[in-house]
């Protein structure tokens, strides 16, 4: 664990910069880390992204990372606190106008929304992962990128028994991905400064549903 937080911290000084004035604002710290949140940065870009959908803003950590793609990014936050944090942070970092901030349950904003979005990233109360996976189908199109955080959890996601409502939104959600033709979807597992953890990628493509 203190090796994976060291090498964390060995590579991030090398390839990422920080974000410059950046306030965590005292909020939980589980935001993605540096090295995640460009990754998040080069995917967009790799894709070509124009418009990107996040789930789960917190104080627009990872917001902010995405936006630096050049892609306007649409970001549904349901606590109206973290979102102010995320607002001002979004302003500091010069891209108020490159992020639509929506508050409140993201089943309840997710219905306004307009797609198709280029890539989607899903990381707000893993519990709902099966029905923010409907809505990212919903709102994608051929060759749309879904990146989901948080599907590892400390070797969590094993625990079959059902007492953790995370990990069974993860298992229901991982369940859901392998069974759909029209993802192809892989997992990265990852340790660094957040422990043990992972990330779930997966391409839509014209498979019948
Ligand atoms: N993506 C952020 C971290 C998000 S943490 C980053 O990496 O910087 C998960 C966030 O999801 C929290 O801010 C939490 O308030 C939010 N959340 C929880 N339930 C939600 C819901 N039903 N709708 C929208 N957001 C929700
Ligand atoms: C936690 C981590 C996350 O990346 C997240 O999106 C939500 C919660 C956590 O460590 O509890
Ligand atoms: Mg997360």
């Amino acid at each position: 664990m203190t090796d994976w937080v060291e090498v964390d911290a060995f590579l991030s000084e090398r390839l990422v910069e920080p974000l410059p004035d950046f306030d965590a604002g005292g909020l939980p710290p589980h935001e993605v880390t540096g090295l995640q949140g460009k990754l998040l940065c080069l995917l967009a870009r790799m894709v070509g992204a124009r418009s990107i959908l996040e789930l789960g803003t917190l104080g627009g950590y990872s917001t902010i990372w995405l936006a630096r793609s050049g892609a306007r990014v649409v970001t549904l936050e349901s606590d109206p606190s973290y979102a102010a944090v995320a607002r001002s942070n979004i302003a500091r970092a010069g891209l108020a106008s490159a992020v639509d901030l929506r508050v409140g349950p993201a089943l309840d904003t997710l219905p306004l929304l307009e797609g198709p979005f280029d890539l989607i990233f899903i990381d707000a109360d893993k519990r709902s992962n099966p029905e923010y996976l409907d809505w990212a189908l919903r709102l994608s199109r051929e060759g749309t990128a879904i990146v989901a955080d948080n599907v590892v959890r400390g070797g969590a996601v094993l625990d079959a028994a059902g007492a953790d409502p995370s990990a069974q939104g993860v298992r229901r959600f991982l369940d859901m991905v392998a069974a759909d033709p029209r993802l192809d979807a892989t997992a990265l597992q990852t340790v660094g400064a957040k422990g043990w953890d992972g990330f779930v990628l997966a391409l839509v493509s014209a498979g019948e549903p």
